[in-house]
């Protein structure tokens, strides 16, 4: 028998049962689920709603069921659908007829909904603490190569040299957006749907801010039909997600470049990197391109999730069922990932020499070249062209620009002195590029120190 059964005459088949049952997923649910039970009973209580008696004896059941779930011991059917039915079937089993109490002045739509915000809000609070974690990681890789020089891209051409502190710093301030977009999430998150009831409230004389007290909300929704239907949070949550990811598949694509022979940056270490089964020499960046992979299931699920919703008429309805799998999948894929990340950047071989001896084999010195006749007068567009012919010139006899004699400067622009070949050193040209948010060791050196207080302050 069904425990909304009195209305029915007939059972529907195991298999149907199976097709509408949450419970082989939403079983992730159990603890916030007892969790939201034990508030519900305690403010019952408090509103003399339930008696004293009443509200122990299904508190102690409950702590009883608690206890069970974290031994695993907790045993759940199909037949009852989803968790919220479970744990109510089991309460019963329990302790009597007087656990079918505790779904006073309740509904299940009230009760996943506030299961959900319990989860997320626990989980965002620790996709916070690993996005710290890597931008530690971060900093920590970042204060010993202030002074290490690799080339900067644009267009994935050679464009100008820069430090390579400066370089994985640019990653620390994406993270840094992440964490606060998911910080102000929690103000629209942290807000209670129970007392919504089903969708209209309830004729008991409950009082949802002590429950939501309990629960540590801030608040409770303003409206009933809001409270059962809004999946907004976990979409903020979604979004939000996707551009972590978004973040981390970049720097993915730029792990495994630079683990590549072709460029041989850096190497990853043995306990992040994989084999071939056939191939002997191979060192694969394995982990680095599981991220970029997985970043698409992160986005499909906040697409699901939006799709989802989009010709839903207020207030519950079933199709919201489908909102979990997602949101459990995408909380996994964002804390593996992450910490998966953190691992990798602080073990993390720099291969200094390779990027030195890179920077010295590229006209990425030439703007600094172009620039130096500009602060001697000339137009930059005529000291763009001085220098173009330059390269060419170079590219001919296949040497940089740090190799033609002064006599070949001076014949291209009479503005040209020894000092040039100072200017054209690798070192300088990133040294001396101290424009706010610039290059220049001097700024990359007081935007880690402004980083470093940014994840003190956490
Ligand atoms: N298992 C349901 C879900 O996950 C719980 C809410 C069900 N409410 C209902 N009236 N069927 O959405």
């Amino acid at each position: 028998m069904k425990l909304w059964g009195g209305r029915f005459t007939k059972s529907a088949e195991e298999w149907v049962d199976a097709f509408g049952a949450s419970i082989p997923f939403d079983q992730e649910l159990v603890h916030e689920d007892i969790e939201g039970s034990l508030a519900h009973v305690s403010m019952l209580e408090y509103c003399n709603i339930l008696t004293t008696e009443e509200a122990s004896t299904i508190k102690k059941g409950l702590e009883t069921l608690k206890e069970k779930a974290e031994q695993g011991e907790l045993e759940y059917s199909v037949e009852n659908e989803d968790i919220h039915l479970n744990l109510e079937k089991l309460l019963t089993d329990e302790i009597g007829p007087i656990g079918g109490k505790l779904h006073t002045g309740r509904s299940r739509n009230d009760q996943i909904a506030t299961d959900m915000h319990l989860y997320l809000k626990k989980h965002t609070l620790e996709i916070m603490d690993n996005i710290k974690q890597l931008q530690q990681a971060l900093l920590g890789q970042a204060e010993k190569h202030v002074e290490t020089i690799i080339p900067g891209y644009t267009h994935l051409q050679r464009a100008q040299p820069v430090s390579f502190a400066h370089h994985l710093m640019a990653y620390f301030w994406m993270l840094e957006r992440d964490y606060t977009r998911l910080e102000d999430s929690l103000k629209r998150l942290n807000v209670s749907p129970l007392g919504a009831g089903a969708l209209a409230g309830t004729t008991f004389p409950i009082d949802r801010e002590y429950a939501a007290d309990l629960l540590g909300f801030d608040g409770v929704y303003d409206n009933s039909l809001d409270a059962v239907s809004d999946r907004d949070f976990i979409l903020e949550f979604m979004s939000a997600s996707s551009m972590v990811m978004m973040h981390l598949s970049r720097f993915s694509e730029e792990l495994i470049l630079w683990s590549s022979q072709e460029f041989n940056f850096v190497e990853l270490d043995d306990t992040f990197a994989t084999g071939s089964s056939i191939m002997p020499q191979k060192k694969n960046p394995d982990m680095a391109e599981l991220v970029r992979g997985k970043t698409g299931r992160v986005y499909g699920n906040f697409v699901s999730l939006l799709t989802l919703l989009k010709g839903l008429p207020l207030a519950y309805n079933k199709d919201m069922q489908e909102d979990k799998e997602g949101m459990f999948d995408t909380v996994t894929t964002l804390e593996g990932s992450l910490k998966i990340f953190s691992g990798m950047i602080e073990t993390m071989n720099v291969n200094t020499g390779v990027m030195e001896k890179e920077t010295h084999s590229d006209f990425s010195n030439a703007t600094e070249l172009a620039d130096y006749l500009a602060a001697k007068g000339l137009p930059f567009r005529e000291a763009h062209e001085v220098v173009g012919k330059l390269v060419l010139q170079c590219i001919e006899k296949g040497i940089y620009l740090l190799d033609l004699s002064l006599e070949e400067y001076q014949t291209a622009s009479p503005l040209f002195e020894e000092d040039i070949y100072e200017v054209l050193k690798p070192s300088t040209v990133v040294g001396r590029r101290n424009s706010a948010g610039g290059t220049g060791f001097e700024q990359v050196r007081s935007a880690i120190k402004k980083a470093q207080q940014k994840v003190q302050e956490k």
